[in-house]
């Protein structure tokens, strides 16, 4: 385990690293200590004899070995994590902690600073516009904790020992929790806001349970009202009920209810909060991080929609009981697309606990949502500069996709076309030689002990091949399929339709 804790000198960072630790049965580190002796003098006399600069070149190598340290407690810098590539390390690495107060409270504890180098003649004045300068670093972090309230230790162990995934978007940044019973942290997020919580009429239970309080509009179930007609009904609903720029709109449901309410709140007099409330598996995995929103319209699924990304996201597996055994079982083909883009190690920890997943175990459920979870943030993070990186989440999903059209969404929901997409995907991999048969083997058989369909062949039509065609992502006549080599090693190759059924029929 690993604890970071950042934030502007006067949180009390060093104290409540030695304290957390204590608590966590861990080693505390000062990391402004691990710089005074590597340089042989006080921080002060770095910046005097050497400058900002070289403090913060020091800084950053001792920040890097930190990170290789195990079993923990980092008092960080007050300035640390403003280097993008330190703090995304970081985040990665463990539990990053922003410990704040009041400037007032700030100015206070650090007193007349002879050894902060940063404060000049007025800390009040400098302390506000330092925490200003570093809002977007400081809001990068799996929580907060504010150090002039009592229990500030209690709150760091907590946040420690809790199981979230931060998705880091600079001041848009949030976390998704994942556990048995978040559910019931849904009163603390909306209190003092206006709230409209939405839900579908299979989900509302839920919604009733966690926020009996909060004003709640109940969606007729399914995909064919996924439409502009039902987002106008939840602007109305909250207009009428007269949420604010402050306001909220909360989606407890699955994809479709996410979709629907994210893109109410994206519109809604320009754009209020949004949380998400997931319940089914594959929005739990997939549909709730990340920011999609939108509707379908007679040409097609998701044609009009708009980026807003989630103040919150609860994922509670506890949800996951009432779900149809139908909708669990595809939720999976996710979780198994998320571990093969992802690696050896993710691969092998759902080969391990596939036996529990589909006995319905909700912890092997919290472990496989948390690995899916961390892949999708980080490739939404990256995403600016990797482009690449977010096509690859297509793995399984052209064909998938045109499988549920040849089917007319019937014949299979999306997590049963996705994995017999990923039979797909193994099989081309193969015809191209990026992958082992062995590997494939591999593949089908964790397709198959999830209680997932591996029957390619018996799915396959002209009219399949003839959907295909009309991929979204098509250029030309080729279609950029993804192919999966070992765990890890996935790539896109474009691949005409000729190519494409050559190598499936192979
Ligand atoms: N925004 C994104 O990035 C993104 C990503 C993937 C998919 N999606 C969208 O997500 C949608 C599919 O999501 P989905 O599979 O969750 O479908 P869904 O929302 O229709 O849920 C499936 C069914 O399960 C019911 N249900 C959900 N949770 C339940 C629970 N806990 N107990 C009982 N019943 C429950 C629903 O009422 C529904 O009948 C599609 O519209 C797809 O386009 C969006
Ligand atoms: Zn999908």
């Amino acid at each position: 385990m690993r604890v970071y804790l950042s934030g502007p000198m006067g949180a009390g960072k060093s104290t409540l690293a030695r304290e957390a630790a204590a608590a966590l049965g861990l080693t505390p580190v000062d990391l402004d200590a691990r710089i005074e002796a590597a340089a042989g003098k006080s921080i002060a006399e770095i910046f005097r004899d050497e400058g900002a600069q070289a403090f913060r070149v020091l800084e950053r190598s001792v920040a890097l070995a930190v990170a290789a340290e195990d079993d923990v407690v980092v008092a960080l810098g007050g300035g640390t994590v403003v280097d993008p590539e330190v703090r995304r390390l970081l985040r990665r690495t463990g539990t990053l902690l922003t410990l704040t107060a009041p400037p007032r409270v700030l100015a206070r504890r650090v007193g007349a600073g002879a050894n902060r180098p940063l404060l000049g003649a007025d800390p009040l004045e400098a302390l506000t516009k330092l925490v200003r300068e570093r809002a977007a670093a400081y809001a990068e972090c799996h929580g907060r904790v504010d150090t002039s309230k009592p229990g500030a230790v209690d709150a760091i162990v907590r946040l420690a020992r809790d199981r979230r995934v931060l998705v880091a978007l600079g001041e848009r940044s949030y976390v998704v929790e994942i556990g048995r019973g978040v559910r019931s942290r849904l009163p603390a997020r909306i209190e003092g806001r206006s709230t409209l919580a939405v839900a579908d009429e299979n989900t509302r239970r839920w919604r009733d349970a966690i926020a009996p309080e909060a004003r709640s509009l109940d969606l007729p179930a399914g995909e064919e009202h996924k439409s502009l007609e039902t987002v106008a009904r939840i602007w109305d609903e909250a207009l009428d009920a007269g949420i604010d720029r402050r306001g909220l709109l909360v989606a407890v449901g699955g994809g479709v209810v996410g979709d629907l309410t994210g893109f109410a709140a994206a519109t809604l007099l320009r754009g209020v909060g949004f949380g998400q409330v997931p319940t089914s598996l594959l929005a739990m995995v997939d549909s709730s991080v990340g920011g999609k929103t939108g509707v379908n319209r007679p040409a097609g699924k998701n044609l009009v929609g708009a980026f807003h990304q989630p103040q919150f996201v609860l994922c509670d597996v506890e949800t996951l009981r009432t779900l149809p055994a139908r909708e669990a079982v595809a939720g999976r083909a996710e979780i198994v697309k998320a571990a093969w883009l992802q690696g050896e190690e993710a691969v092998g920890a759902l080969e391990a606990e596939a036996e529990a997943l589909r006995a319905g175990d909700l912890d092997a459920h919290v472990s496989a949502v948390m690995r899916s979870v961390a892949l999708k943030a980080r490739i939404v993070e990256d995403d600016e500069r990797e482009a690449d990186l977010r096509r690859l989440l297509n793995l399984g999903h052209t064909l998938g996709h045109a499988l549920e059209a040849a089917g007319a969404y019937r014949r299979w929901v999306h997590g049963e076309a996705v994995a017999l997409g990923l039979v797909a995907a193994a099989r081309l991999g193969v015809a191209l030689g990026r992958m082992r048969s062995t590997e494939q083997e591999r593949l089908l058989r964790l397709i198959a002990r999830l209680g997932l369909p591996v029957d390619l062949d018996a799915a396959l039509s002209d009219e399949v091949f003839g959907y295909v065609l009309q991929d979204k992502k098509r250029e030309g006549d080729r279609v950029n399929f993804v192919v999966p080599g070992r765990p890890g090693e996935t790539t896109v190759v474009p691949l005409s339709l000729e190519e494409l059924r050559r190598g499936l029929e192979s």
